[in-house]
């Protein structure tokens, strides 16, 4: 007599249970479903059965069939997988998988560059808020509502009166309200704008600058620049002060350093003119003094404040600022 499918089925399971690797199982596949296979074979022979049988027999028949398959698939999936670990067990003579290491990204690396340049000049580092009032943004800094200096600047609002910074200068009068002079402090952090293109992006990085004593004069703020810009690019790189406007300091100048690229003959980079502008400065405005009641008669301070993108773009040759904030791996990993 002819075996049930139930039997079949029995068996395949019995004999699927006793084995021990891919090849084996790939066996049993074509013994019970291949083209001659007993369940394909069970099928195929329906036709002979009587015909109220039919039915229930096929049903059956399917079943078994794709219960098998899928038994199938599944233990050849299992000893594929542990089939280079012999026995199951760990091969320790095989190579480790190296760990990737992270690499200090590059807006980082040069803010630490030019903290610690500051630090041995004898500046103490501070940190203000990136979300900030309208008042230490702006009131305090001498730049009243409505004045157009705004416009420059014009930023994300959270509320009437509260912004995010839109530079890093309101760390000024923050830092002299708590302390009297002398005052010698370097802020860096980020700063947000609405300005968006190759050179700009809606955040980036300042680092500010103040100091504040007795008899400080221009002469000293031209001083400290010229050793940072030595000591951050080299000892021929030349400063250029140009007069500027800024409503918290007075005189106010903008700074130039000799190009990086071309050394001064007028390139691509520098826009054919030789020099490059890295950041602003000045004095500080007797306004400011006054909303944080320094003594204008015994005090003078400088302060200045610098793009850190614009300086590592220089430092390092780069084009696009928006390659900063891409996080690409193979960019990052050259710093
Ligand atoms: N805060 C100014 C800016 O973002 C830079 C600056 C800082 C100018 C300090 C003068 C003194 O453009």
């Amino acid at each position: 007599m002819e075996k049930t499918i139930e039997q079949i089925e029995e068996e395949a399971l019995k004999e699927l249970e006793a084995s021990t690797n891919a090849e084996s199982i790939r066996a049993l596949s074509i013994k019970y479903l291949g083209r001659k296979g007993l369940v394909t074979r069970f099928l195929r022979n329906i036709s002979n059965l009587q015909q109220e049988k039919r039915p229930e027999a096929g049903r059956k028949a399917n079943e078994t069939k794709n219960h098998l398959e899928a038994l199938f698939r599944q233990s050849l999936k299992q000893f594929e997988t542990v089939s280079h670990q012999p026995n199951g067990q760990v091969d320790v003579s095989l190579p480790g998988r190296s760990v990737r290491y992270g690499s200090i990204h590059p807006i980082t690396l040069i803010t630490q560059q030019i903290c610690n340049i500051f630090i041995r000049l004898g500046f103490d580092i501070v940190e203000g808020p990136e979300v900030e009032t309208d008042y230490y943004n702006f009131e305090a800094l001498n730049i009243p509502k409505n004045h157009p200096a705004r416009d420059m600047q014009d930023t994300f609002y959270i509320s009437e009166n509260v912004v995010l910074r839109t530079h890093t200068s309101p760390t000024q009068p923050r830092i002299m309200e708590k302390q009297r002079p002398p005052v010698r402090i370097i802020a860096p952090g980020k700063v947000y704008r609405c300005d968006s293109d190759l050179t700009h992006t809606p955040m980036f990085h300042q680092i500010e600058g103040l100091l504040v004593d007795r008899n400080v004069s221009f002469g000293d703020l031209k001083g400290v620049l010229t050793a940072f810009v030595h000591q951050m690019f080299d000892e021929e790189t030349s400063l250029r002060f140009r007069p500027s406007f800024f409503p918290f300091t007075e005189p106010s100048a903008e700074v130039d350093i000799r190009c990086v690229m071309c050394k001064g003959d007028g390139c691509r980079v520098c826009s054919k003119t030789g020099w490059l502008e890295v950041l602003g400065a000045g004095m500080v405005h007797p306004a400011v003094f006054e909303n944080v009641e320094y003594d204008t008669t015994h005090y003078t301070g400088f302060a200045f404040g610098m793009g850190v993108e614009r300086i590592a773009m220089l430092k390092y040759g780069i084009d696009d600022i928006r390659k900063f904030f891409e996080n690409d791996l193979r960019f990052l990993g050259q710093f």
